[in-house]
């Protein structure tokens, strides 16, 4: 498809995107216009005012040495390659996303960054595709080391909500990989539109650059399918146990389809079964390097036990047995391939959809 037909199409998705979102007078300004550079202009916290409604933000934005443990709110995530990069998740143990997306915090995979770090061998598999207008990481995750609860098919995280305030709220994010970056590991750009699905024990996160169009962002960074999982969302090729990351085409932007030579743009429903009428394609990728685990993640804490141990029955699990909740989505469970691989989201998705909560999220 065109350039210009994507960015009519996205032009629309985004205008009724809008036309719902309810800013919220006592924070009026948009998660997304808060910019600051790294990491001298970022504030405390970026989302302060005791008035708002689902206010304040939980944790802060300066994150240092001294924040940083497995009890730390850090609510600022970085995103630079396959052995440095930060999920948001729960901040106390056995919760769902859907219940908690405000209070997410940054939990990453290598100290530095004032966070928690994800234990050691929580990652079970994580594919980067680098595309010329994001970077999208996909992979497997036993996230009860997270403080998610084991059933939980989670939710979708993005710097929007219906307030526009977030989820989670203040939730920042920087980057040293973007091409426009031009190769500085040592300085970080802000990630102005990001998304990144939690659950079932996988993950997904797509992170547009910031130097690419807003029709880009508006596309690659879409916000508005939460309950399609990650497969529709960011389709992939993650393996389980296998670490990767590779050059990759573009995608096309979760909800726009071509059936009989037309372009097509399904909208998910407000409620009701989510019942996409295509399946996803997963961009042609190339120049793949494998690593093992081991090698990239060298500085991770210990598992716990307790509710740490356990189990991927949320993982192999359709029926979707966790609590419904506003906001929630899905990362969409981990589902066989048709050659045996395990590619995270794909072909459970209808199935575990049609459990969850019927409810409008104004993305
Ligand atoms: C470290 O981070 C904490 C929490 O944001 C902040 O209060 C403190 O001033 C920071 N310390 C330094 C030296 O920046
Ligand atoms: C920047 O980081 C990437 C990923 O770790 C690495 O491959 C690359 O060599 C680094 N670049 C420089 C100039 O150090
Ligand atoms: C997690 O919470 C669920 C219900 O909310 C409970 O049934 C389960 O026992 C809890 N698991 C742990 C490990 O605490
Ligand atoms: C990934 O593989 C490991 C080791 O075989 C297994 O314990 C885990 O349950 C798998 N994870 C998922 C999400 O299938």
């Amino acid at each position: 498809m065109s350039r210009s037909a994507l960015s009519a199409l996205l032009a629309v998705a985004l205008a009724s995107k809008s036309a719902f979102a309810q800013p919220d007078p006592a924070d009026p300004t948009p998660l997304v216009d808060k910019t600051y550079a790294y990491p001298s202009g970022i504030p405390y916290q970026v989302d302060y005012n005791t008035a708002a409604i689902r206010g304040p933000q939980v944790g802060y934005n300066i994150c240092n040495s001294t924040t940083e443990n497995q009890e730390s709110m850090c609510q600022t995530s970085m995103v630079n390659h396959i052995d440095d990069f930060c999920l948001w998740a729960p901040p106390i143990p056995n919760s769902t996303i859907g219940d908690t997306e405000q209070e997410e915090v940054a939990w990453c995979t290598k100290p530095g960054h004032g966070t928690r770090l994800i234990p050691a061998g929580a990652l079970q598999g994580v594919q980067v595709l680098k595309t010329s207008a994001y970077i999208q990481i996909a992979g497997f995750i036993d996230q009860t080391q997270v403080n998610m609860n084991a059933q939980d098919y989670g939710g979708e995280l993005d710097p929007h909500g219906a307030d526009l305030r977030g989820n989670p709220l203040g939730g920042l994010m920087y980057s040293n990989a973007f091409p426009s970056n031009n190769g500085n590991n040592n300085t970080f750009q802000q990630v102005i539109d990001w998304t990144n699905f939690m659950g079932g024990n996988a993950f997904c996160m797509t992170i547009c650059d910031p130097a690419s169009s807003q029709s880009d962002q508006d596309g690659y960074c879409q916000n508005i399918y939460d309950r399609m999982g990650c497969s529709y969302n960011m389709p992939n090729n993650a393996q389980n146990g296998t670490f990767e990351v590779c050059d990759s085409d573009l995608k096309t932007p979760v909800g726009i389809y071509v059936t009989n030579g037309a372009t097509m743009t399904y909208s998910q429903p407000a409620s009701g079964d989510v019942v996409p009428p295509y399946t996803p394609v997963v961009p042609a990728s190339s120049n793949c390097v494998t690593y093992q685990s081991a090698e990239l993640y060298t500085a991770n804490p210990t598992p716990t036990s307790g509710a740490g141990a356990t189990t991927a029955a949320g993982a192999s699990q359709t029926g979707g047995t966790s609590k419904p909740s506003s906001g929630s989505g899905s990362a969409g469970a981990p589902a066989p391939t048709s050659n045996g691989a395990m590619a995270v989201g794909v072909s459970s998705v209808a199935g575990v959809l049609g459990t969850l909560f019927a409810m409008a999220f104004l993305s």
